[in-house]
């Protein structure tokens, strides 16, 4: 069933197949948080996160997806989103996002967070506590009767509040029987504004945030996003399901391990 505004609203039984495809993707990236380490590619980690995903029947949302040609994100240090595995290898000091959506018996689960290798400066540090915090805001902001604006003013205000900036190129998205659907979700915007929050809704929330400037550009892969300043990026992203009573998150990690550090 779809709402006046084009949103999807689930009902309960939608609601376990979505919790069951999100568990495989947040415990995609539990396996991956025991990997990280200088020297190993993020074309090996990708290939782990494809077998972990197939081994529980499910599939990579991401691969052969609009052409995208790998089972994972893995956006390093100015990558915005979108980064292809591939040869390089990880190094002390990096800070990566990984981004993993898993499709099991149609139903979508979408959740990335952030690793760091060995050593990470303190405005690494930094940029991570606030792009993890500017997150958790959002969600507390997404209750029925709110509206998505002021889930993206809660997060703006925060992250600028921070001396940081917010990506506006890129946005969350609904999602459940598809990868993206209606609405998208934006990190920036103003109180009051935009559709209405209802139970039975299903969205993900997956703020980037800058160092420095937060205009992006894409490289001649035609997918990776990069910082056009080159200053460091980070993001996490939940898939959340809103209910009578506020939301649920449904990507939490079983290892209680969502911040690198
Ligand atoms: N998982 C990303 C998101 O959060 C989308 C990746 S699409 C890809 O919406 F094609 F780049 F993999
Ligand atoms: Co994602
Ligand atoms: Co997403």
């Amino acid at each position: 069933m779809k709402n006046k505004d084009g949103i999807h609203i689930y009902d309960n039984r939608d609601l376990e197949g979505i919790k069951r495809a999100c568990d495989i993707a947040s415990e995609t990236l539990d396996m991956i948080d025991n990997l990280i380490e200088p020297g190993i590619t993020t074309l090996s980690l990708d290939k782990q996160c494809h077998d972990f995903i197939l081994s529980r029947n499910a599939t990579p949302a991401t691969l052969g997806y609009r052409g995208y040609p790998r089972s994972c994100c893995i956006s390093l240090n100015h990558v915005v989103c979108h980064g292809i595995p591939g040869d390089k290898k990880l190094k002390n000091g990096d800070i990566l996002n990984v981004d993993v959506t898993c499709i099991l018996d149609g139903w979508y689960g979408d959740t990335s967070r952030m690793f760091v290798v060995g050593d990470i400066s303190l405005k690494a540090k930094r940029l991570i506590e606030i792009t993890h915090d500017s997150l958790l805001i959002g969600i507390e902001k997404a209750l029925p009767g709110n509206t998505f604006g002021d889930i993206g003013a809660a997060i703006q205000t925060f992250v600028e509040k921070n001396k940081m900036s917010v990506v506006k190129d890129f946005c969350g998205h609904g999602i459940g029987s598809e990868f993206h659907q209606p609405p998208n979700v934006l990190h920036y915007g103003k109180k009051s504004s935009g559709p209405k929050l209802e139970p039975g809704m299903c969205f993900t929330i997956e703020p980037m945030v800058n160092i420095g400037r937060p205009e992006t550009k894409i490289l001649s892969d035609n997918w990776t996003a990069v910082t056009r300043d080159k200053s460091l990026s980070a993001q996490f992203e939940h898939t959340i399901f809103i209910n009578e009573k506020g939301n649920q998150i449904l990507t939490k990690s079983k290892k209680n391990k969502f911040l690198p550090f």
